[in-house]
Parts: C-alpha cells; structure tokens; sequence
C-alpha cells in the first residue's frame, strides 16, 4: 500500500510529537536536579502545539531511503524540531521580529514573558544534542557524534544562527536602519543560512543514520539544499499574499521590516519562476533512488504549493 504525502505527513508529526512529549515531561532525567514548571510548560507551548513538522519527516523518509525504521529516525527527528522550535521562539522575540502569532497561537514571549521565551529556546537548543547523544537515536556512538557535528553545524554562526543575524542586518538594524541594498547572492546565501541550513541538515541526518555512501549523501544534500531555498521563498511569498488565518502568523511584516528577500528583490513573478525551478532542481536531486524518492520529490511540490 503506497501512503499519500498527507498520511506520511502525519504518520511522522504524529511519532515525532510522542517523541517530544516524552523529552519534555516534568520528571528530572538523570544528572538532573528537577524541572521548573513553567519553563517546561512554555517549552511544550513552544513545541508541542501546531507546526508542519516538515524537518521531522525529512529526516524520517530520508532515513528510510536506507530502510530505517520510523521508530528508530525519531529522535534525530526531534532533535531537529527542537532547534527548529528554538529558532521560532527565539524568531518571535521583541528584539528580533517582534511577533505576536505563531502556529495560530500567542508567541511565547507573549504567552508566558520574554525572560521565559529566552530560556525556552536556551533549553531545546541544549536538549537537540541531550536527545541525539542518546543511545536510542543510534546504537553506534560514531554516528551519533556524526549527527551532533552536522547539527550543530547547520544550526549554529555559519547556518542558522549566522542567517539570522544576516537577516536582521539586512533590515539596517545594525547600521542607519535603511534596508541594505543586497545582491540575489547574498539573499540566497542569507537564506540559505537562516532557513536552508535546518532543512538540508534533515535529509543530511537520515543519510547519516542510513549509512549512505558518499554519493547518496551528496545526492540528499543537493536535494536538501533546493528545498531548502524553495521553502524560505514560499514563506516570503506567503508574507505577501496569505492571510494570518491561513499562516498562522502575522503577514506583510517582511516588507514592514525591510526584510531581504527574494520576493523584494526579483518582484512576486520571478520569485515563483525561481519557487518552481528549485522544486524542480530538488526532484532531479533524487533521480539516483528512482521510485523510492516519490515521497521526498512530491514534498518538494508541498513546499511550493502550501498555503500555511
Ligand atoms: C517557519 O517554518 C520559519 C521559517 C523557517 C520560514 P515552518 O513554516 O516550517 O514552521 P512550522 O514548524 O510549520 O510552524
Ligand atoms: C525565520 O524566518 C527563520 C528562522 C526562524 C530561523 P522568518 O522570520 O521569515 O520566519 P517567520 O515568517 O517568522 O515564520
Ligand atoms: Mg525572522
Ligand atoms: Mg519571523
Ligand atoms: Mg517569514
């Protein structure tokens, strides 16, 4: 029986939330003393409610290219949603982007305090490497090691963190507060950074606890890296032409802000020009595993199509 893209959507959301749940019940985990209640409740609001799950699943189908089970992928898998909730949490701060919505729902800063929000994402960000340096996420200590080095990496001063500190130079924040005039190539290397860097990690983890050669390995990335580039564009187009009630989160705020985008740069037309070359770069990616790609090539279509 083939699963549509929807029913592997969920299928992963679904053993990646359990996952999650369980890394952020109450009880202390050894060489813990005990776990403040509303840090963990403001942890699971940021964690636990909404959100596509799309890094989870990644690392999920990428995984089973090299037939490892969904229960064995899932803690790599939620170790990339807990950077990736870290990084929205943190997104949302007053003294970033400054919003109030986020998954339908208030952010954390204004749910609980900034103060709180700040701590939330100190604490996934360090519970990503508890969850990956654990014996369930691989048996093979070297793998595991492997996984920490390429997380750690795509999330922090040259991918994740880097981007975003492009980004807000970007808007003049740290000069005049006039929007820097930036090239395609820095926007994509901006973008690459900031966004692309979390997703291309994804399809990199399961090529690592799939032991793929170094050939599937650089196949995924180059997938990774397309999707990656066509997801932050969708997300710069949705800002222009979405409604929160379908986001989720506020619209219009890039252009408010004077964000680098691609959608500034190029104008909405040649943006979706560049959405659908990349969604069609990243099936040509997966061309070396022929059928058992179709679930990675039609979420690359998702990427580009979705709505929220
Ligand atoms: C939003 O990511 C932030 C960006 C990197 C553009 P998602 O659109 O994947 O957010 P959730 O997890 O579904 O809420
Ligand atoms: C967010 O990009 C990227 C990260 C959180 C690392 P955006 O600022 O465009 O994301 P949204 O639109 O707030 O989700
Ligand atoms: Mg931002
Ligand atoms: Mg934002
Ligand atoms: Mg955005």
């Amino acid at each position: 029986m083939t699963l549509s893209l929807k029913d592997r959507l969920d299928a992963s959301a679904t053993l990646t939330e359990a996952r999650l749940a369980a890394a952020l019940s109450g009880t202390p985990e050894a060489g813990e003393r005990l776990r403040p209640e509303r840090l963990m409740a403001a942890m699971r609001h940021g964690t636990l409610a909404g959100g596509k799950r799309l890094r989870p699943f990644l690392v999920i189908e990428s995984a089973a290219l090299f037939g490892v089970p969904a229960a064995q992928a899932v803690t790599a898998a939620a170790a990339v949603e807990c950077i990736h909730c870290y990084s929205l949490v943190h997104d949302d701060l007053p003294a970033m982007d400054d919003d109030d919505l986020r998954r339908g729902r208030p952010t954390v800063h204004k749910a609980y305090d900034e103060a709180t929000a700040i701590l939330v994402g100190d604490a996934l960000n360090t519970l990503a490497f508890d969850l990956l340096a654990g014996e369930d996420t691989h048996p093979d200590p070297k793998v595991r090691i492997a996984l920490v080095r390429a997380l750690a990496r795509a999330a922090g001063v040259g991918g994740m963190v880097g981007g975003q500190m492009l980004d807000l130079a970007a808007e003049g924040r740290f000069s005049d507060g006039t929007p820097l005039p930036l090239s395609e190539d820095a926007i994509r290397d901006l973008q690459a950074m900031k966004t692309g860097a979390l997703l291309a990690v994804s399809v990199e983890a399961g090529a690592i606890l799939g032991g793929a050669d170094a050939s599937e390995r650089a196949a995924l990335l180059a997938y990774g890296r397309a999707l990656g580039a066509a997801f932050q564009i969708a997300d710069d187009i949705l800002d222009v032409e979405g409604t929160a009630e379908e986001v989720g989160k506020k619209v219009g705020k890039d252009a408010a802000a004077g964000k680098g985008t691609l959608v500034s740069r190029l104008g909405l037309d040649a943006a979706r020009a560049l959405l659908a070359r990349l969604v069609e770069d990243a099936a040509a990616a997966l061309s070396p595993f022929g059928a058992r790609g179709a679930a990675l090539k039609e979420a690359a279509r998702f990427v580009a199509d979705r709505r929220s």
